[in-house]
């Protein structure tokens, strides 16, 4: 099976709108027919998807555009927060849920994760499901376990036909802003873990065809090595992304 690579970048709390449009234009100056090969997707803080999306739209590049949070109500009063059908209106396609920053600061449970899950699948969207261990989890020797666990709770009472949809991201937390990349033995091992969480939950086939991608220091110097792993089919990039040239050189590994 070989599965579409994809490119995620997460601009995390970065760029006004200014900004963003500067360098969602910087990326899509660039844009090359090859590209069509790998999914790009960017991921902007909220209030800068639609002029993201609507530069990418102008100059026609399939460049598509994801929320980093959501919320499962679809409108209420629940202040601060954004719902699935407000994201679908303004053109989002993806969104990044469970990234650690949210577990960590924010108290995003599985159960939360799970939910947001199960909400952007019935509204349209495509969850990009983000796990991974702490540098206890890990030297405690339960990573395998812990983050297949985070896993099956993220796709609990979700069906293949939805599952496929989904994107899985491993990000080791002690990998994070922190240049400290895992290496592509150690990534490997956990992605073909959750790959095989995938196959149990799922059946071999549906596992087979889904994307798995790594996140944590990953950059220009380092991404042939872990996208050449064959359970790696991408990556979700924070630092690295928030500059064009080293997120097309990102993107240009893939294809
Ligand atoms: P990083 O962030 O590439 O800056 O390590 C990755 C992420 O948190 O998604």
């Amino acid at each position: 099976m070989t599965r579409k690579p994809m490119m995620a970048g997460n601009w995390k709390m970065n760029k006004t709108v200014g900004e963003a449009v500067v360098l969602a234009q910087d990326i899509s100056n660039q844009f090359k027919g090859t590209w069509e090969a790998c999914d790009v997707v960017v991921c902007p803080p909220f209030v800068d998807l639609k002029p993201a999306y609507t530069v990418f739209e102008f100059d026609r590049v399939p460049i598509s555009v994801g929320a980093q949070n959501v919320y499962w109500e679809e409108s209420g009063a629940y202040t601060g927060e954004i719902s699935v059908p407000m994201l679908k209106e303004i053109g989002c396609e993806w969104c990044i849920i469970g990234h650690s920053e949210r577990r960590g600061y924010f108290g995003e449970t599985n159960e939360d994760v799970n939910k947001k899950a199960k909400a952007l699948l019935a509204g349209g969207l495509k969850p990009i499901i983000c796990c991974g261990e702490s540098l206890e989890v890990r030297d405690a020797g339960d990573t395998l376990e812990f983050v297949c666990a985070q896993v099956r709770a993220a796709f609990a009472g979700i069906d293949a036909a939805q599952a496929v949809k989904c994107v899985v991201a491993y990000e080791p937390i002690w990998a994070i802003g922190t240049g400290r990349t895992a290496t592509p033995e150690q990534a490997q091992e956990v992605c073909l873990a959750i790959r095989e969480t995938l196959a149990e939950l799922f059946g071999a086939e549906s596992a087979d065809a889904m994307r798995v991608l790594y996140g944590g220091s990953m950059n220009p110097g380092n991404v042939d090595m872990l996208i050449a792993q064959p359970d790696i089919d991408g990556g979700l990039i924070g630092g690295a992304a928030l500059k064009a040239p080293s997120f097309v050189q990102l993107i240009e590994a893939c294809i």
